[in-house]
Parts: C-alpha cells; structure tokens; sequence
C-alpha cells in the first residue's frame, strides 16, 4: 500500500513538474533567454540549405545521362519519398520533417534510367494549396487558426483537437502485394507506382484499433507483414504490435483488412510512451527497443490550446533508461522484458543511418553486410558497408555530395550475400552540379555507373526497389 501511495505522489509530482515547465514556457522574460539547441560541435560545414528547398515537381519521365554501366540485369523502379515542398503561400514549415510529400521514381531499364517526380495530392496537400496557406498541422508546424474566422472563432479553434496530417512523406511499404506512401500517423496512401497518382487515402484507425504506425514495417519471406502502432484512450497508451497478412483475400479486398493486433505493450508510465521510428524482427521474434525518448500525452493534448506543436511535446529523458522487449511472433506472448541495458557509450557509435541489408535473403537471420549512410553532417555526406565478421568498412564519398538512403539490390545470377548492386541518389547543394543516381557495386563497393537527372532534388527520407 505504502509504495503505491508513494508511486501516486511520485507520479503526481512529476505531472505537477511538467505542467509548471508548460507554463514556464509562456513567461516571455524566460523564453527571450533561451538558447537554440546545438546539435553538433563540427566547424566549417557547408550551407546545405538548398537540399531543404522547395522544388517543382517533374511530373513526366525525363531522360538522363548515364555515365560509365549500369548493369542489363538491373531493371525496374526505385521509388523514394521525402519532402519536397516547404511553404505555402507566404506560411512556411518549421522543420525537414514537415514538407510536403514529393514521390521520386528513377525507372532503369537497359542500362539507362528516366527521372519522374509527383507531389502526394494528400488532402493536406491540396488543403494547402487551395487556400494558399498551411492549414494542417504537421511534426514540427502547427497550422494557425484560419484569419477568416472571427476573434471568437479563432480562439475557439484552439481547444479543438489536432487533426492527423495524411501528408505521407517517408517512406513506401508493401502491404498484401499493394504499395502505400506512408508517414506515422493513421493515415497512408495507396499508389500506383507507374503514375505515382494516389488511389485511396487509407486509415488504419477503420481496420485495427491503433491511432498509426511506423513507416517502417517488417516482412516474413512469405510477404505477412509487421508493424508497430500506439493507441490512445483514457488509460493511457499502449504500443500494439501488428500483423498483417501477406495476401488479399479476394477481388474486393483491397487495404488492410484482416489485419490483427499481435500483441499489446504497456508503456511504463502509460502517460508518457516513448516515441519510436522503427522496431527489429528476427524469424521468430519482434524486438521493440523502448528508448527514453518520451512523449508527454498531457502535452500533446494541449498543444493546439498552448500554440505548440507534436515536435514540443518530445523530450529525451535518460532517467527512464532503455527497456528491450522481446516478443514471439506465433504467439503474441512477451518472451522478456529487460531493462538497464542503456550504457553511455553507445553515443559514440552515432553517425550512421538509413541502414539496410540484403533484405530478401538475410531478414530474420544473421547477415554479414550491412549498408548505411555515413553523418558527418546534417545529411548524408558517405555510403558505408561494414563486414559484422571481419569488422572492416568500405566507403564511397565526394566533396560536396550528399548520398541518400543505400538500397540493396540482388544480381539474380550472383551467389554472395552481398552480389548485387547498390543505389543511392546523390544530391548537392550547388545549383551548377547535377544530382545523380549512383550504382555501386555492393561486393567491391566501387561506382559502376551513375545518371545524371537535369532537374534538383531535395534531400529525402527513404524509397524501395521494385524489380520488373
Ligand atoms: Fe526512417
């Protein structure tokens, strides 16, 4: 009883302390004094301020000029997404994450490859653009009220809830064979990858009892589907671990019917739930790393009210520390929960990302290579391949460019885990160089060839290959 009422105080307190740093917020004495976040003690960087810009979108194939081979097995679509719009009107976003979604596809064929990109018409998007103005509210933006409302109006509109963006901007996932855009809200978009056109606005909400998920879900060989998604409700939060299965059930079965919650995580303090962009899958396992990087719900509920955005109700919070769970995937039951594992040196490791393996082979089993961006900046400044076993690192790098997400893709005829070939598009921030896709060879992780696209790119998130 005693640590109960203790835990309650506790919990109480903490509630207390975090409302009083919300208020706080709003004294202007206190926050003309802030300073702005440092994120890294790096000098002489170059301005990369172009990669964040707003471009047109190329809504035909384009041709471009291929230099040095691109291998005739090598043949289909590799589609990306990022975000490639970051104003409108004169209401621009706050952050990288919140641009509107531009969908990239560099068709390769016979050794020359075509350049075509879309903007999502989201019903964000097309909000926006006829109103001129940014009217949903995205991770790091929050839409203002609408100046055509009266003062009453306006400040009514405050303490309505937030609406969930459907500006799908990260990633592409494959769900029982269809293709979808999504970000992590409840919202994605199924679309025809030849078009780039969306044909249905999807809501998870309508299939499985989650408020979102992940932009990066997992596969069995078999094509059944993971993924993770939070849901809200006066208990708190939970993390809910989904699965989908690999195929439609018939002609009219079309989105995420049939999906079902595998298993259910409480959250150690269910009103502060970590945030989490992806989660590991081994044959038999998921494994959901809970980091302390926490989300506050009473802020989140009260953000519109505040004129804060989901970005302000994020806070890394090390005395939370790291907890692992383990879950078997046949049976839905938590195989161990483990916590304490947090060790400060990790920190050190940083500086890659966009990780990727030979993905149809080595999923859910061990692998010996694995690919990544190398973050010597705020974007991407190398391609890295690391051998797990003999720990030696390969590494592609120019001055002045800056490599996407590495996509692995297999030599049909080859026989090593790593005989295929790697593509990334390279981008800059010099208007007077092109960017380019870059094909590597995986095993010798050497440049095979590279397509130089005449239009520029904005830095993005991440994309997939769809071999034809
Ligand atoms: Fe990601």
């Amino acid at each position: 009883m005693l640590s109960y009422i203790l835990s309650f105080t506790s919990l109480l307190t903490q509630y207390a302390a975090d409302f009083l740093w919300f208020l706080l917020q709003y004294v202007p004495a206190l926050t003309s004094r802030r300073q702005p976040p440092t994120f890294s003690n790096r000098k002489g960087l170059e301005c990369v301020i172009p990669l964040f810009s707003s471009v047109e979108e190329t809504p035909q194939q384009i041709p471009t000029r291929v230099k040095g081979q691109i291998p005739l097995w090598l043949k289909g679509k590799l589609l990306r997404n990022g975000p490639g719009k970051y104003e409108f009107g004169r209401h621009q976003y706050n952050h990288w994450f919140d641009g509107a979604a531009l969908l990239h596809q560099f068709t390769i064929k016979n050794g020359t490859v075509t350049y075509q990109s879309k903007f999502l018409r989201s019903d964000s998007f097309k909000t926006n653009s006829q109103n001129n103005r940014i009217m949903a509210s995205e991770f790091g933006t929050l839409a203002m009220p609408d100046p055509c409302k009266s003062v009453f109006g306006r400040f009514m509109s405050r303490f309505e809830s937030m609406d969930m963006t459907d500006n799908c901007n990260v990633n592409y996932v494959v769900y029982k064979g269809d293709y979808y855009v999504s970000t992590e809200t409840n919202f994605m978009h199924r679309v025809d990858v030849e078009t780039l056109e969306s044909q249905e606005k999807v809501n998870w909400e309508k299939y499985v009892a989650v408020n979102g998920a992940t932009a990066h879900p997992h596969y069995d060989p078999d094509g059944t589907a993971y993924n993770m998604g939070n849901s809200y409700g006066s208990h708190g939060s939970n993390y809910n671990i989904i699965q989908i299965p690999p195929q439609k059930s018939g002609p009219e079965d079309t989105s995420l019917q049939g999906a079902k919650i595998l298993c259910t995580i409480q959250p150690k303090d269910r009103m502060k739930p970590s945030y989490y962009h992806s989660f590991a899958m081994s044959k038999n396992y998921v494994i959901f790393v809970e980091l302390p990087l926490k989300m506050n719900l009473w802020k989140l509920m009260t953000a519109k009210t505040f004129g804060k955005s989901f970005m302000d109700a994020i806070k890394w919070e090390p005395q939370h520390h790291t907890r692992f769970h383990v879950v078997n995937k046949h049976t839905g039951k938590i195989w161990c929960t483990y916590e304490g594992l947090h060790d400060e040196s990790l920190r050190a490791a940083g500086g890659m990302e966009f990780p990727q393996i030979n993905y149809a082979r080595c999923n859910g089993t061990q692998y010996r290579f694995f690919y990544a961006a190398g973050f010597t900046h705020i974007v991407g400044t190398s391609l890295v391949k690391v051998d797990t076993k003999t720990k030696e690192m390969k590494m592609w790098k120019e001055e002045g460019m800056y490599p996407s997400e590495p996509v692995f893709v297999p030599d049909p005829k080859g026989t090593g885990e790593d005989s295929g070939v790697i593509l990334s598009v390279v981008v800059t921030p010099k208007h007077n160089q092109g960017t380019f896709l870059l094909v590597l060879d995986a095993e010798k992780f050497t440049e095979l060839g590279r397509a130089e696209v005449p239009v520029q790119i904005p830095y993005g998130f991440h994309g997939i290959f769809v071999q034809q």
